[in-house]
């Protein structure tokens, strides 16, 4: 008889790929309050992985110890095959990890030029900044007519306009993506979906954090649900059975 295979057998619906964000027995802490509990998931290359949960459960905790915001005290984290839970956040980034996290993410005392500007400079270097902005004018005509606006007096829905057109131009492996559809009207939402999945066309992976359903699952390959910090159901986006039950 042959041995026992080494590692598992994937759930179906996934492939054999390495992932690109993965995290393996991961704890996380603020001060004396234990905030994650032995938590594993996988975001595949180019994949979105939907990470869903009720208010406190744990989303924006994991995406901080996947950029670097908070450090694990259990576990490893790693990214495109190296392991990432003790690198500082500016590192976690240049490895080609973005994060927009929740709220508004933009410098709201700098116009939109200003505030583009600033990314691509980081990004690609002074020679690379033009091109950029005549690219994300395009993407998005409306940052072109507001460029010189201060981004802070800029609606909700711009202001997300304006981080996702910075990730767009220069599009990372993986997008962390927190909590992108809070406060916006439906119209907006639409929009900033269509804009994700252009990024995920252009070949970023994306996990996704959303408190609201819907959208997200529409968007999803796969789905990871905590519950008081710890996954309850983690596997593919079409167990809409399955993941409902964790979500009620
Ligand atoms: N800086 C902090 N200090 C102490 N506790 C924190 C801190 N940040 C988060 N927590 C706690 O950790 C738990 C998980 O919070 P987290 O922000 O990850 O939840 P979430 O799933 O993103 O919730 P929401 O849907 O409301 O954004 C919560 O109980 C929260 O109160
Ligand atoms: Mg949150």
């Amino acid at each position: 008889m042959s041995e026992a295979p080494t590692t598992e057998t994937p759930p179906p619906g996934l492939d054999t790929a390495a992932p690109l964000l993965e995290f393996r027995t991961v704890d996380a802490s603020y001060g004396p309050f234990r905030a994650l509990f032995d938590v594993s998931l996988a975001v595949r290359p180019g994949a979105v992985t939907a990470l869903l949960g009720a208010n406190g459960a744990g989303k924006t905790t994991v995406a901080r110890v996947a950029t670097g915001l908070v450090r694990p005290t259990k576990g490893e984290v790693w990214f495109d095959g190296g392991r990432i839970d003790t690198l500082r956040p500016y590192r976690i980034a240049r490895a080609g990890m973005v994060h927009a996290p929740e709220g508004r993410s933009v410098f709201a005392s700098l116009t939109v030029r200003e505030n583009l500007e600033l990314g691509f400079r980081r990004d690609l270097g002074a020679s690379g900044v033009n091109a950029a902005l005549d690219r994300a004018y395009e993407l998005f005509p409306r940052m072109g007519e507001r460029s010189k606006q201060i981004a802070g007096t800029l609606s909700g829905g711009e202001q997300r306009m304006l981080s996702l057109a910075r990730v767009m131009v220069h599009p990372p492996k993986l997008l962390v993506a927190d909590e992108l559809s809070l406060g916006l009207a439906p119209i907006v939402v639409d929009e900033v979906y269509r804009n994700l999945a252009a990024i995920r066309d252009a070949g970023t992976a994306i996990l996704l954090v959303e408190q609201y359903v819907g959208h997200a699952l529409a968007i999803a390959d796969d789905v990871v649900v905590l519950t008081h910090g710890s996954v309850a159901y983690s596997g593919p986006a079409t167990d809409l059975d399955d993941i409902a039950q964790y979500l009620l």
